[in-house]
């Protein structure tokens, strides 16, 4: 079997939070074949963000981690500063979830597309220009050479995460991060955005971790997805199996908290999943979801399920062969 391009390997994440050490991300793994694209899907605070900064080692101050990501092979943890600095700005490109907040919003739009071209690969300044226009082009944004000169303000929000994509895409790697990329954006123009994103992905043989709280969303783009749940994986499996053998209760839910077009073209009623989601901390013993979960039972709030292969995917329910085979636990009494 090839390497994948990168494995996550129970992978833990342990920052302050009101001053205090918890965990966010606990033992997750995953990872990611050379051209393939994976979904990491899941409600706000489940630890999305932090898996993804772990895997970059962009980690905010005083955050520690355990396991290990590999890239190729190599270990990231492992990497010394140089290494580092030369992975990051040719291999590996993340786009954040904030354009803004990571801007510089006193500097030209040409000096954020061309530094990493200038600084590791040794471009002159005209040349990395003249791919800043071309990277520009490519995400459709029209008038290439004069945004070069504009400063962030200038822009709206689909247009600047357009900029951030042509950054993430200029030094062409392998691997991109995507961090809900479209969420702050409109409807329309998420829809534009996300095809470009898909377009490059493929014309380019692109690896991709795109990260979500649209279930529906990263299973039409990704070939795999993998469901966040208060820090931890409780779902993995091929996109395009999501629905019929989605063995998650919390999966289930995503899949029907969403308005869709029933038979007669109707809207749906948006099935909302009753209850707050939790931080990876938050977590009660047993399974997280427990509280809000239908068929929750009384060894769901005493034991924590393992994350199993059941009908060629993971997950970690310890009613999950059932709920996929939809003999859906009858007779079980809520706990
Ligand atoms: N800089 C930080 N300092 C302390 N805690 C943080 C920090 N950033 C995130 N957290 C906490 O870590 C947990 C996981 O956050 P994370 O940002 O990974 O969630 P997420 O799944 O990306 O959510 P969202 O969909 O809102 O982006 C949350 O409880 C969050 O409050
Ligand atoms: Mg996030």
């Amino acid at each position: 079997m090839t390497t994948p391009l990168l494995e996550v390997d129970s992978l833990s994440v342990t920052l302050p939070v009101d001053g205090r050490p918890q965990t966010v991300v606990s033992d997750v793994s995953f990872s990611v074949g050379a051209g393939e694209a994976l979904g990491l899907v899941g409600e706000s605070g489940s630890g999305k963000s932090m898996t993804a900064r772990a895997i970059m080692r962009l980690l905010p101050k005083g955050a520690s981690t355990l396991g290990d990501v590999r890239f190729d092979g190599t270990s990231v943890p492992d990497m010394s500063a140089k290494s580092l600095r030369e992975w990051r700005s040719m291999r590996v490109a993340m786009v954040f979830q904030d354009p803004r907040a990571h801007i510089n919003p006193v500097r030209p739009i040409g000096d954020f597309l061309c530094e990493v071209l200038v600084a590791n690969r040794k471009v002159g300044r005209k040349q990395a220009e003249r791919r800043a226009v071309e990277a520009l082009r490519t995400v459709h944004v029209a008038d290439a050479e004069r945004r070069l000169r504009q400063y962030s303000y200038e822009f709206s929000g689909g247009l600047l995460q357009r900029v951030m994509i042509a950054a993430a895409l200029i030094t062409e790697p392998q691997l991109l991060l995507a961090d809900e990329p479209t969420t702050a954006l409109d409807v329309t123009t998420q829809e534009e955005v996300m095809a470009i994103i898909d377009e490059l992905r493929r014309d380019r043989q692109m690896s991709m971790v795109f990260i979500t709280h649209d279930l529906e969303l990263a299973a039409a783009v990704c070939d795999r997805t993998a469901v966040m749940y208060a820090g931890r994986l409780v779902e993995e499996r091929a996109s395009d199996r999501l629905h019929r053998d989605g063995a998650h209760p919390y999966t289930r839910a995503l899949l029907g908290a969403r308005p869709s077009l029933d038979v007669d073209g109707e809207r749906g009623t948006l099935a909302a999943i009753p209850g707050r989601p939790l931080a990876g901390y938050e977590a009660p013993d047993g399974c997280a979801f427990a509280d809000r979960c239908p068929y929750c039972h009384p060894v769901c709030r005493s034991e924590r399920p393992e994350l199993t292969p059941v009908h060629n995917g993971l997950a970690a329910c310890h009613f999950a062969e059932r709920i996929a085979d939809g003999t859906v636990l009858e007779g079980l009494p809520r706990a």
